[in-house]
């Protein structure tokens, strides 16, 4: 049994992570979480006074914050989520992009040291790949090109836990994956916000032409791949993870549409994103290969379990739209 740092467990993949090391094996977590708006404990409700389970609020740009955390706390492993994840945000103002992803990891890297953390997982992205035209895919050998603030930020993050394996010898492992979706995505986020719209009679806001392509997983499947990565994947090493799904955007919003019974009238074009990367796809031979990972979960079955939870969970999303989710913190835990 490890004692596992986790960081950001209140977002999206990271409490899908949460969960399953506590249901899924005997390692203990500390979770580590500034609940930006991003974070929501509601994600963790069903394993929040789990045994095994304790939640800590705390930024980890702040060093003295985490300084007390390590040294309270004596990780084994970190694995390391938290980070400004939204692209369209980065292209508003990237500065929290800069000081979460960069300086944060830098400050989490630093204290793994001091602290003889025995592995540092990076949780990473394909975006730091750059753009694909229609062929080929992104290996672990792709060189880095990030387009927007955001991947470039985590690209600037990956290269300095590159430079802690180079420089000091730290035990890190890189994952990059492609577009996670799933149970407690935030709805700014393409599936979750056209799904809400969708059963809102909302319209679904479609950037540009709505023919560039992402690779999408369901997130326990990435989060299984980190798992897989973090008990045996080799130190230094990189590990690319896909949902071998390349679909194109408006083939994603109409099935979201045609599943939920709705008309492709709620479809709106927009103006396009700055910069928008035409296509991701990615090759995880290395991960089926070397750590013996599949993802489990094809698009259509993945995308209607999705649909299922989104619909079964519409207090969910509708408190985070309203913003009442943000009170849940004040609620459990008292004033900060
Ligand atoms: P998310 O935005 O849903 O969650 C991010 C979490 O980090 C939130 O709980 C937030 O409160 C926390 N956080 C932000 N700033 C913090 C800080 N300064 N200190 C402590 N906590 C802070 O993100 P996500 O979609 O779950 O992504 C998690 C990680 O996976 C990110 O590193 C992201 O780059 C990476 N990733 C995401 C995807 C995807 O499709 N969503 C794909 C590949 C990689
Ligand atoms: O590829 C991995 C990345 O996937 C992660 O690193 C990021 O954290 C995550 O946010 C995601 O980035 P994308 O920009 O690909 O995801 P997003 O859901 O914002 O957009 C997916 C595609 O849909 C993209 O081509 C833009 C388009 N889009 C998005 C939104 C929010 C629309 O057409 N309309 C929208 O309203």
């Amino acid at each position: 049994m490890s004692k596992i740092l986790v960081t950001g467990g209140a977002g999206f993949i990271g409490s899908n992570f949460v969960r399953m090391v506590l249901l899924g094996s005997d390692h203990e977590v500390v979770n580590v979480d500034a609940l930006t708006y991003a974070g929501n404990l509601e994600n963790l409700t069903d394993v929040e006074r789990h045994q095994r389970n304790t939640f800590v609020r705390a930024d980890i740009a702040d060093p003295a914050a985490m300084d007390q955390v390590f040294a309270e706390h004596r990780p084994d492993v970190v694995v390391h989520f938290a980070a400004e994840s939204h692209v369209d945000r980065s292209v508003i103002d990237a500065t929290a992009f800069v000081r979460t992803n960069v300086t944060g990891t830098q400050v989490l890297l630093d204290k793994s040291r001091i602290y003889k953390v025995q592995r540092f997982v990076h949780v990473s992205t394909d975006e730091v790949y750059g753009s694909l035209g229609p062929w080929g895919y992104f290996t672990e050998e792709t060189p880095i090109q990030a387009n927007s603030p955001y991947s470039a930020s985590k690209a600037g993050s990956d290269l300095l836990v590159r430079a802690a394996v180079h420089t000091h010898h730290m035990d890190c492992i890189i994952t990059r994956c492609s577009n996670n979706y799933g149970p407690f995505q935030f709805p700014e986020k393409l599936i979750p916000l056209m799904i809400a719209n969708a059963l809102e009679g909302k319209k679904l806001p479609v950037y540009g032409d709505g023919r560039n392509v992402r690779d999408w997983i369901y997130v326990t499947d990435h989060c299984e791949g980190i798992r897989m990565a973090m008990e045996h994947g080799k130190a230094g090493e990189v590990y690319n993870f896909g949902g071998d799904a390349e679909r194109e955007n408006i083939f994603v919003v109409k099935e979201i549409l045609r599943r939920l019974g709705k008309g492709e009238d709620l479809i709106g074009y927009v103006k396009d994103r700055p910069g928008h990367d035409r296509r991701y796809a990615m090759d995880s031979s290395k991960a089926r290969a070397t750590l013996g990972w599949t993802p489990r979960h094809t698009f259509e079955a993945g995308l209607q379990k999705t649909l299922d939870w989104y619909v079964a969970n519409k207090p969910w999303w509708e408190r985070v739209r309203s913003g009442a989710y943000q009170a849940y913190y004040e609620q459990q835990y008292g004033r900060r």
